[in-house]
């Protein structure tokens, strides 16, 4: 059969889309409140290193599976799985590839929509003067509300779905070319507004002190899991993107860049968001209200700050929802290849699926707070950390055992098309390094190691 696949026009837009991926709420909104949570500098170490490790060497590995298969992950393993002669059990990777996005995107939904509802806080004037304690019960608000939640969380879904929805090439690449530079650069206005104002030392000792006595086995897994979150590796996202690009691409200069900049902008906000949080005697470890409860206070003093604070949510708004669309593209263009159901008709019944398991997620947030799903943890808890610190690392450790020992060594080359060097450095990373890395993390997990 042959199916009209649309491609990316040229290497930067593959890069923008796939940043457009990796660049959302878990830089902005996830990463700050994980580093406050598990302690600060140890957590950040073990990111970075998760990222350098185990995250830059399994995006190419991604990245050269979708572009080897050009097609959708569950497809694209049956065929790579028959090209190399193996089982075509492989293909149950990229279901539970497919599975995993609808599972993150149930939650990311919901926090989609705390940032869409503070656009209106910030441009309505809220935030002006506003001090700690009254930034906080705002929240707090917020959180208690359930229709007001539902009412953003089903808008955000309803953005995601319409974009899906005109497939992938007519959707947000373009925008992604102004808006993510436009991010930087309001980011770095939050910086300096954090510099002057903030405890930009206290926030770089929180940060980057290094105290190695401060790594708990938590930690460990929570940074690892968070840099396939960050990076948008470990579901399929990465592949299907890979899949559109064209073969004469670097798909390991590509990678570089996107993980560099991804990276950096959320140490960025980690940095804006602690030397505020210090300044203010806040609690580092307030968990995911974390930046929606700080960035107003800067806002609220800042000039301009309503406008800043406007565009600012407006900008993290855009990120999410490129990141979003990412997370069901691989789904819906496994539908579309596969069955007569039209793109629109499957987004619709994906979207409304997803939307229905976030209102369950919006409930936890307050009349559900109580319901406790496993290990005491509520649904949104549940949810994320089923994804991030289990079902991201164990797609990447199969995919890196897939390209690593099972494909063949010259069709892995062939699209990788390293010098002998770097092609070396991506192979040990590959085939020892993460798969080491992850399954040590995974026996200790199941508390088979202590
Ligand atoms: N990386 C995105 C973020 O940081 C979230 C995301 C998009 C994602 N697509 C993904 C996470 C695929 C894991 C897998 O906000």
């Amino acid at each position: 059969m042959i199916h009209h696949r649309s491609a990316w026009r040229n290497r930067w837009t593959f890069m923008l889309a796939t940043a457009g991926s990796a660049i959302g709420l878990g830089n902005i909104w996830k990463l700050p409140y994980m580093i406050g949570v598990n302690g600060g500098s140890a957590f950040v170490l073990v990111f970075i290193a998760s990222i350098l490790f185990v995250g830059i060497p399994l995006m190419m590995t991604e990245i050269l599976l979708g572009r080897r298969a050009q097609r959708n992950p569950l497809n694209g393993m049956e065929f790579l799985a028959a090209e190399a002669r193996v089982s075509p059990k492989w293909k149950l990777l990229g279901g539970m590839g497919m599975l995993t996005g609808l599972l993150i995107l149930s939650f990311y939904s919901v926090i989609g929509g705390w940032v869409l509802s503070f656009i209106f806080d910030a441009a309505s004037g809220t935030f002006t003067g506003i001090e700690a304690a009254q930034s906080t019960s705002n929240f707090k608000n917020l959180l208690a509300s359930p229709f007001t939640l539902l009412f953003w969380h089903t808008v955000f879904m309803y953005l995601t779905m319409g974009v899906v929805a005109r497939g992938v090439n007519s959707g947000l690449e373009r925008a992604n070319n102004i808006l993510i530079p436009a991010l930087f650069a309001i980011l770095l206005i939050l910086l300096g507004y954090s510099m002057s104002e903030g405890d930009m030392r206290s926030a770089f000792h929180f940060m980057f002190s290094f105290d190695f006595s401060k790594i708990t086995p938590v930690a460990v897994l929570s940074a690892l899991g968070h840099a396939f979150f960050s990076l948008s590796l470990g579901m399929g996202a990465v592949m299907v993107y890979g899949s559109y690009l064209q073969r004469n691409v670097s798909i390991a200069r590509t990678t570089i860049y996107i993980a560099l900049a991804d990276t950096m902008l959320g140490l960025l906000v980690g940095l804006a968001i602690y030397s505020l949080v210090f300044a203010n005697n806040l609690a580092p470890d307030a968990g995911p209200g974390l930046i929606f409860q700080t960035l107003p206070i800067a806002f609220g003093h800042m000039p301009a700050g309503r406008l800043i604070a406007t565009l600012f949510f407006m900008l993290v708004a855009f990120a999410a929802w490129s990141s979003a669309i990412s997370l069901v593209e691989p789904t819906i263009a496994w539908v579309v290849e596969n069955t007569k159901i039209s793109r629109k008709t499957s987004t619709s019944i994906l979207g409304f699926a997803v939307w229905l398991l976030g209102v369950s997620v919006v409930l936890s947030f307050n009349e559900w707070q109580h319901i406790k799903v496993i290990f005491g943890l509520n649904i949104f808890e549940t949810l994320d950390k089923l994804t991030s610190t289990i079902l991201l690392p164990l797609g990447g450790l199969l995919m890196a055992i897939f390209a690593g020992y099972f494909m063949k060594k010259y069709h892995v080359q062939e699209e990788l098309n390293l010098e002998d060097r770097g092609f070396k450095y991506w192979r040990i990373a590959n085939n020892y390094i993460a798969p080491v890395a992850i399954s040590a993390v995974f026996l200790y997990l199941f508390g088979l190691v202590k």
